[in-house]
């Protein structure tokens, strides 16, 4: 692929795009605004400054990645894309709205895919111009660290695409691990059960933040704690890709932590909000309870 339209220039468009640009093709950063898209371009200029100043990449090789990556705003640059990613917010209404208007521009023979956590990617073919030509291609965060990529074919999805997009996350320098389009598909299906628990754990008050997060930690040698990891990466996500797994199997495991609800319902996302299950507003992480 030599060029590649990202749709979403939030934390994991912007992860995309860096990883991307940083592997040699060119890419169209995409937003509703023009200017989203635009500070989403200044925050990877800035995680270039960073990986320069720890001596990780030349500043000569991070101007040419930054150059590579064009903001944009109108659907119609994205007819030049050999391939579309959709990493817009986790609400099915916003991304198959994308997927009606974007996929006016698809070209011939260039594949869409979703970056979802877990919605369908058989249903949300539906909404794609060629549902052989659909396929859900789920990144993790931080994109350019982690090391793994989800391929989820759809029902309809054609061999060729599934091989394609295969070839294309190998060449990010990423392993693929091929999952079937069952809901959270594989990494997520057991992850989020996991962070829901911690949530009821510490909802029933059997432990608290710091210590919920320090068990597992040295417990079970996670990077982070499972409430740190639920803040970083966004509750209204967790929430969104909880409520996948209990409304598409009604198993009642799966039902969300309460005290998950009300976070989300006071609007402590975590750390883009600046307060989740940590205060953000200081120099570290304060747990808030
Ligand atoms: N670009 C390139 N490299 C970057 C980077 C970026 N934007 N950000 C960080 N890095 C590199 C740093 O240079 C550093 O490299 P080095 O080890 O070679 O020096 C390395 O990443 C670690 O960075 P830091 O030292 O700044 O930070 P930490 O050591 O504290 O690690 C972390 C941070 C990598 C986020 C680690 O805490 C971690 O792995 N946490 C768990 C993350 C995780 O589980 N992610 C998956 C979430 S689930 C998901 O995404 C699915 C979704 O659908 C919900």
């Amino acid at each position: 692929m030599r060029q590649v339209a990202i749709i979403g220039a939030g934390q994991m468009g912007s992860g995309i795009a860096q990883t991307v640009a940083q592997n040699g093709m060119q890419v169209l950063l995409s937003d509703i605004d023009l200017a989203v898209a635009e500070k989403a371009k200044s925050g990877i200029d800035a995680a270039f400054g960073k990986l320069v100043g720890r001596g990780k990449i030349e500043i000569a090789d991070a101007d040419a990645y930054l150059a590579r990556i064009t903001p944009v705003a109108d659907n119609a640059a994205l007819a030049d894309a050999e391939l579309i990613i959709e990493a817009a917010t986790e609400q099915e209404p916003i991304k198959k709205a994308i997927f009606e208007a974007a996929g006016k521009f698809l070209s011939d023979g260039a594949i869409m895919a979703s970056n979802t956590s877990s919605i369908p990617i058989t249903r949300m073919a539906n909404y794609a111009p060629d549902p052989a030509r659909f396929i859900g291609l789920h990144f993790f965060n931080p994109v350019p660290v982690m090391g793994l990529i989800e391929v989820i074919p759809g029902l309809a999805t054609a061999q060729e695409t599934t091989d394609r997009i295969t070839a294309f996350a190998e060449g990010l320098g990423k392993q693929v691990v091929l999952s079937q389009d069952e809901p959270g598909f594989v990494v997520n299906r057991i992850l989020l059960p996991m962070i829901n628990e911690a949530i009821f754990v510490l909802g029933q008050s059997t432990a608290n933040t710091a210590d919920i997060d320090k068990g597992c930690r040295l417990g079970l040698n996670h990077p982070m704690g499972p409430l740190q990891l639920a803040d970083f990466v966004g509750l209204d996500t967790c929430f969104e890709i909880i409520k996948v797994l209990y409304d598409t199997t009604g198993d009642s495991k799966y039902r969300p932590a309460p005290l998950l609800v009300k976070y989300v319902e006071a609007g402590w996302l975590g750390r883009k909000t600046g307060r989740g299950f940590y205060d953000y507003s200081g120099e570290a992480p304060v747990p808030t309870r």
